[in-house]
């Protein structure tokens, strides 16, 4: 597609009152790889979070090709998320740990078997948080 996959307008989200994702704009498109840096605390988290549906924005936009997904619940949204530590299948190695989600979904086994796929036409993992 010629558009951006994720775009995050204008993203906000406060916690008691406090501002930790402050109108973050950003556009992604296909077969970017983008990566969030920055120091503990300043909203990577929450932003990921945010995009795979676990936290719900108090202001701004998310589009998924093209379509508002603000208020799509998790299971609804074609993102994967691959959570830091605790959610990690101890039995898989860092490998089948990112193709899960592909695999599940039941994507071909070309589209569905590699980490070299993140961001791939049919399935969007977001790493680490
Ligand atoms: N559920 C929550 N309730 C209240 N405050 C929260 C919540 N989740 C995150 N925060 C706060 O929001 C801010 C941003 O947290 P976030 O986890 O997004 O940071 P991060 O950039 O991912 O940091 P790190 O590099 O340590 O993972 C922090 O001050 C954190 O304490
Ligand atoms: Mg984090």
């Amino acid at each position: 597609m010629n558009g951006p996959i994720i775009e995050l307008i204008n993203l906000t989200k406060q916690f008691d009152g406090v501002t930790v994702v402050d109108h973050i704009n950003l556009s992604i498109k296909e077969n970017e790889f983008v990566t969030l840096l920055g120091p503990s605390g300043c909203g990577k988290t929450t932003t990921l979070r945010m995009i795979g549906g676990f936290e719900n924005p108090d202001e701004g936009d998310i589009f998924f090709e093209g379509k508002k997904i603000n208020n799509i619940p998790p299971y609804e949204r074609n993102v994967n998320t691959i959570f830091q530590k605790y959610a990690l299948f101890s039995h898989l190695n860092v490998y089948e740990n990112v193709a899960f989600g592909l695999r599940i979904k039941k994507l071909s086994r070309r589209r569905s078997t590699g980490p070299e796929l993140v961001g791939s036409r049919n399935g969007y993992l977001l790493g680490r948080h």
